[in-house]
């Protein structure tokens, strides 16, 4: 009686074949249009931020592939830079200048009213996912510091109170919640 052999083949699956449409484009995009500057990888994930808000881990393994990197690699670049979300931010992104001009002039204050308002360290998203918190050092408005960026607007001569305003105007505010 003779005997059957199992052979197993081994299925082989294509790096971000498993990914959503949209994704897949933005990234084979971001590729095509940075994969002849030096250091690649940098540009890439800047511009896949840009389109997405953050860096999905599930995005790793077709960006590896396609730099011809290893996913370890990737991953290693995206952790290392704070700027690289690992995490879905919240609806609305405020960058709070840390910089030495506008500590002088109360960002230090500003920073821990914020922290306390939105219930969030930074990096974080508060509770009911309206605010993501990040620090950032200069937006290049120093003569009229404290500032910060939110969705892209500058403000300057920041308070406190005007920080609860400014959020107050787009839904949420203090108490916000802490998030992760
Ligand atoms: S130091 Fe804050 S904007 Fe330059």
């Amino acid at each position: 009686m003779s005997e059957r052999k199992r052979v197993m083949i081994p299925i082989r699956v294509e790096p971000g074949s498993d990914l959503p449409d949209a994704e897949r484009r933005v990234v084979l995009e971001a590729v095509q249009n940075n994969r002849a500057l030096e250091g690649s990888l940098l540009p890439i994930l800047h511009a896949i931020q840009d389109r997405i808000g953050w860096i999905p881990p599930r995005l790793l393994p077709l960006i590896a592939h396609e730099l011809n990197l290893s996913r370890a690699e990737v991953h290693g670049v995206v952790s290392f830079y704070h700027y690289f979300r690992q995490h879905q931010p919240g609806q609305h992104v405020i960058f709070l200048c840390r910089a030495e001009a506008c500590q002088a002039v109360g960002a230090v204050q500003l920073e821990a009213h914020a922290k306390r308002a939105l219930g969030v360290d930074f990096h974080g998203t508060s509770g009911d996912g309206r605010y993501t918190l990040e620090p950032v050092y200069c937006l290049g408005n120093c003569a009229t510091g404290p500032s910060l960026m939110i969705d892209r607007e500058l403000h300057g001569r920041m308070t406190p109170e005007r920080f609860d305003e400014l959020i107050g105007g787009r839904g949420g505010g203090a108490g916000a919640g802490a998030g992760a």
